[in-house]
């Protein structure tokens, strides 16, 4: 991946699209500079330790969990919260480990996922335009000239915020939290009391009849049973921020970017010679990307060989959000085409960012059915091609919210109103999350 003459800053002078345009050079300056003194989030042996860990994912051992908020926000920033999305994920794990049978490698949108691409880069509101919101790491959501200015210390925050989020989660991982014991207990007050809570109370009570054979066989005491391991991922879209915190590791000599363990390249900032690609290509780090309706098969091996150029296995996860009612004819052209050139990959399916609508009453939604039937259908079209459907990418919330409608709860277009926070797109709730969960498992032939 490194090269001689590869630098963080390779990204300078290319095409630099869904980037602010920060009207104060001087002051931006001095924000890189302060994020270049700060330690880094994550240490490149975590983040070869992910790569290993997703290369038996792209060899078919193993599924991808991968999910988070659309977008982090100062606002909603908490103890909690932090807690109840981490509460899910190791959730939706043990339904994926126990009835799907499969190793799962979990990776949170979260310590970092703070900037966000838009479809336009102004919005006018009663004849006054201001620049588009970027997510917090850029600009305010408040509908004002002030607000909306991009803002370069709103990236030192950021850090601050991914740094507190990460030690909780480390904390969480392995204090005690995630100890398999607690299977029952991770289940939040809300969720109890959906038709998913009965479901899942039936796999923790035969989780912990499987516990008590363990220990019975003294097998109790295995590391994997008492903590967990959470990697961090986020959009590689603000590059200011994402070169401050590349770092060459000292063991390898290899460039790494330490603000996260794996980056991905979004839908709108995937062209091979723009500015995101650029940088991507010369870190060491996992990477993903997302890879839309309009892909064509050519350009995506192109762009391949510029991320993974030595073909190796764990270091790019193709994220594919093609729609529900279009991935199974848009789906295995890609993966007959990846597969004949010999390409270690993983394949994950979005099943979120291709199946959103304005609903009736104003509200950008997600139905819930348009997203079982997108995994659905990524999991036949591997079928029907012999390749791995290696793993899921999600928007979801530990939090009761209605954004998306549709679940086992059946949440309604008027209900949408009711908990709406998102800053950006649609989330699952825990409750979907979770019946998300068992699908996939169905699915994966548990
Ligand atoms: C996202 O993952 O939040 C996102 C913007 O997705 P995409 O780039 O696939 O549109
Ligand atoms: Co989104």
């Amino acid at each position: 991946m490194t090269n001689d003459t590869w630098t963080p800053g390779a990204w300078r002078g290319k095409e630099a699209r869904q980037m602010p345009t920060y009207p104060d050079a001087a002051a931006l300056a001095a924000a890189e500079a302060e994020l270049r003194r700060m330690p880094p989030l994550v240490f490149a042996g975590e983040a070869r330790a992910l790569t290993s860990a997703l290369s038996a994912v792209a060899a078919g051992r193993g599924f991808l969990l991968q999910g988070g908020d659309c977008a982090e926000s100062f606002a909603e920033f908490g103890a909690d919260k932090i807690r109840d999305m981490f509460r899910t994920l190791l959730q939706m794990n043990v339904v994926l480990l126990y009835a799907g049978g499969v190793p799962v490698v979990k990776v949170g949108r979260i310590a970092g996922q703070f900037a966000k691409p838009r479809s336009a880069d102004t919005e006018t509101r009663g004849g006054v335009t201001l620049p588009s919101y970027r997510g917090d790491s850029v600009n305010g959501l408040e509908f004002t000239a002030e607000a909306r200015t991009p803002d370069p210390q709103r990236m030192v925050r950021a850090y601050q915020q991914s740094a507190a989020t990460l030690n909780l989660l480390r904390a969480l991982s392995t204090g005690g939290y995630a100890d398999l014991s607690r299977v029952h207990g991770w289940t939040l007050d809300f969720v109890a009391n959906s038709p998913l809570g009965a479901r899942y109370a039936d796999l923790a009570g035969r989780i912990e009849d499987a516990l008590r054979f363990v220990a019975a066989c003294g097998a109790a005491g295995h590391p994997a049973l008492h903590a967990t391991t959470l990697y961090t991922s986020h959009e590689a879209l603000l590059l200011p921020y994402e070169e401050a915190l590349t770092r060459v590791d000292s063991t390898t000599g290899d460039w790494y970017d330490t603000s996260a363990h794996m980056l991905w390249i979004g839908a709108r900032t995937g062209q091979a010679d723009g500015a995101q690609v650029t940088f991507a290509r010369g870190i060491a780090n996992p990477l993903g990307l997302k890879v839309s309706p309009d892909t064509r098969a050519d350009d995506l091996l192109r762009l391949m060989d510029a991320l993974n150029p030595r073909n190796t296995p764990g270091r790019l996860t193709l994220i594919t959000r093609m729609g529900a009612g279009k991935v199974e004819a848009l789906l295995p052209p890609l993966l007959r085409a990846v597969k004949a050139e010999g390409r270690a990959v993983v394949w994950s399916c979005d099943p979120m960012h291709g199946n959103t609508q304005t609903s009736a009453s104003g509200y950008k939604t997600r139905p819930f059915d348009a997203v079982m039937a997108e995994v659905r259908g990524f999991f036949a079209a591997h079928r029907a091609e012999g390749t791995h459907p290696g793993g899921v990418h999600l928007e979801m919330t530990g939090d009761n919210v209605t954004e998306c409608v549709g679940g086992a709860e059946a949440i309604a277009d008027a209900d949408l109103g009711s908990r709406y926070h998102t800053h950006c797109d649609p989330r699952l709730n825990a409750a979907q999350a979770l019946e998300l969960a068992f699908l996939i498992a169905e699915e994966l032939g548990g």
